[in-house]
């Protein structure tokens, strides 16, 4: 089956299409972090207002760049939840008008589920069951994923994505959005002390958390005297770069840490590192010593696949569409989607 995906969650206008062996024909991503780096963050109505705009064009780009025409998709596979119901809802319409034209299947995927299959997009003979890690700006929390479609979350962030932690405290120090990029290029300029982002310490469960960190990052620099750059372009100060180095490497220690005890508590065949953080070079060499160290094979798919992109969604869904499924009635937009079980939940709360 040759298939369409779309992906509009969050900040991204995003179409792939994949062939019938399920590898990429092309993905298209409209990045709209111009529009939204005056304001530090997404807003949500600039980016309902871009994914109109975008959506159909970028759906177009995909098929040009594929070689295909619409009248040779044979399924849709396209986002419907976690994420903004404003932005979904383009993405879903636009779906869902294709689908009823041309008379295909379309099914609704779980952004999760997108991301925790982003590690098959290049790799498809990874074994299961597989350790996901997926960390992006809105995101963080450890899988398994025992088969396609059956995934059980292992921890996730009590507070704050890890993206978002690299994001608000670039904005504390004066430094571009989003920070993440900028904080990972930057750290290698500094020295690390692993005690001025102390471990963070959570009882019982297996869980992350990042929020404590925006504040120790505040606490040190009312403590130093440390101001943010008056312009991102300004070279950071030493002591900026110092603060920025150990930064990261609390980050990373955090993720690392839950991982290793998931690792050893469900033993799995193959670890997966998917999500927009995955670009961050200290966390993949840490990934990639945890995996050689344990013996397993390690998918950290290309950074065009580990942000958000619609190549992941097509896949997430083609194990539904391949069986038939056809969720053009039910299709609905959800902010806060769960995953998880044999089959993905789906609540229905509004139809289009
Ligand atoms: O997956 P993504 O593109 O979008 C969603 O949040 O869904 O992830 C974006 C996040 C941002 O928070 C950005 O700061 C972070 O990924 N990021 C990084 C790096 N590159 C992007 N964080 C740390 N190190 C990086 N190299
Ligand atoms: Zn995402």
């Amino acid at each position: 089956m040759i298939i369409l995906g779309i992906e509009s969650s969050c900040d991204d206008t995003a179409a792939a299409v994949l062939d019938r062996g399920g590898g990429v024909l092309s993905s298209v991503v409209s990045s709209q972090v111009s529009f939204h780096a005056p304001y530090g963050g997404v807003v949500p109505e600039i980016a309902a207002r871009h994914h109109l705009e975008f959506t159909e064009p970028i759906v177009h780009r995909a098929l040009a760049e594929a070689g295909r025409g619409l009248e040779q998709i044979e399924g849709i596979a396209v986002t419907c939840g976690p994420g903004l119901v404003g932005s979904l809802l383009v993405g879903l319409s636009v779906a869902r008008g294709l689908a009823l034209s041309r008379n295909i299947p379309v099914v609704g995927v779980n952004h999760l589920e997108g991301h925790i299959m982003s590690g098959w997009l290049e790799r498809p003979e990874l074994p299961f069951p597989a350790l996901a890690l997926v960390v992006s700006g809105g995101h963080t929390a450890l899988w398994l994923a025992s088969a396609p479609g059956d995934y059980r979350q292992i921890a996730r962030t009590r507070d704050d994505a890890a993206g978002e932690a690299f994001d608000k405290v670039a904005k504390l120090l004066g430094l571009a959005y989003p920070g993440g990029p900028v904080i990972d290029r930057l750290a290698p300029l500094g020295t690390v002390s692993g005690a001025m982002f102390g471990e963070v310490r959570i009882k019982g469960e297996l869980a992350f958390s990042f929020s404590g960190y925006k504040t120790a990052a505040r606490a040190h620099m009312e403590k130093t005297g440390l101001k943010p750059l008056r312009h991102p372009d300004e070279e950071p100060p030493p002591g900026m770069l110092d603060m920025i180095a150990s930064f990261r490497y609390a980050v990373v220690r955090e993720l690392m840490r839950r991982t290793r005890t998931a690792l050893e508590r469900e033993k799995p065949a193959a670890l997966v590192l998917a999500g927009g953080v995955a670009a961050n070079s200290l966390l993949r060499e840490e990934m990639a010593a945890l995996a050689a160290c344990a013996g397993l094979p390690l998918s950290i798919p290309a950074f065009r696949f580990c942000a958000d992109n619609a190549a992941m969604i097509a896949l997430a869904g083609r194990r539904r569409l391949l069986a038939g499924k056809d969720d053009l009635d039910t299709l609905d937009a959800v902010a806060a989607l769960p995953l998880g079980g044999p089959e993905a939940l789906r609540t229905s709360r509004r139809h289009l």
